[in-house]
């Protein structure tokens, strides 16, 4: 079948299976690899993607359904520029990740958070990241990151 959807701002026109997710076709068809994939089953929010700028586990999503959707992946989270969106930048001033693999999820995950609103607490910040885990970094540095980016996109507005 075929889907039309905005893929990181750009108009994406694809040749699917019905029964592909849209975790697989993001990294198989459009080569977009900071989607991860490790539980497969809505656990640990590696594979996390926005769609209409909501935090969304791709590995358990059909493709099908972004249909007419705006889906954001990690790739497309910098600016035209490259500039690094706040959050990216804090994650590296913070040391907010070891071995990586679900820094992507992690950032997405955060940005539906301080798109809503960047006037967060700590409290809010660890709700909204209870769906995102991680084996190696310990989650203070992920914390405090978040925190970082709040403050500097509060600046912004
Ligand atoms: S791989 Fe999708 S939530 Fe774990």
């Amino acid at each position: 079948m075929n889907i039309g959807f905005e893929l990181n701002g750009k108009p994406t026109t694809l040749e699917i299976e019905q029964r592909e997710t849209l975790a697989e076709v993001l990294r198989g068809r459009c080569r977009l690899t900071g989607v991860k994939i490790s539980c497969e089953a809505q656990v640990c929010g590696s594979c996390t993607v926005l769609v209409d700028g909501l935090p969304v586990s791709a590995c358990t999503l059909l493709a099908y359904e972004v249909r007419g959707k705006r889906v954001t992946t990690i790739e497309g989270v910098a600016d035209v520029s490259g500039k690094l969106h706040p959050l990216q930048q804090a994650f590296l001033d913070n040391f907010s990740f070891q071995c990586g693999f679900y820094t992507p999820g992690m950032i997405l995950a955060a940005k539906a958070l301080l798109d809503e609103s960047s006037n967060v607490t700590e409290e809010d910040i660890v709700a909204h990241m209870n769906g995102n885990l991680c084996r190696c970094t310990g989650y203070l540095p992920i914390i405090k990151a978040i925190r970082q980016a709040a403050v500097e996109m509060r600046g912004r507005k």
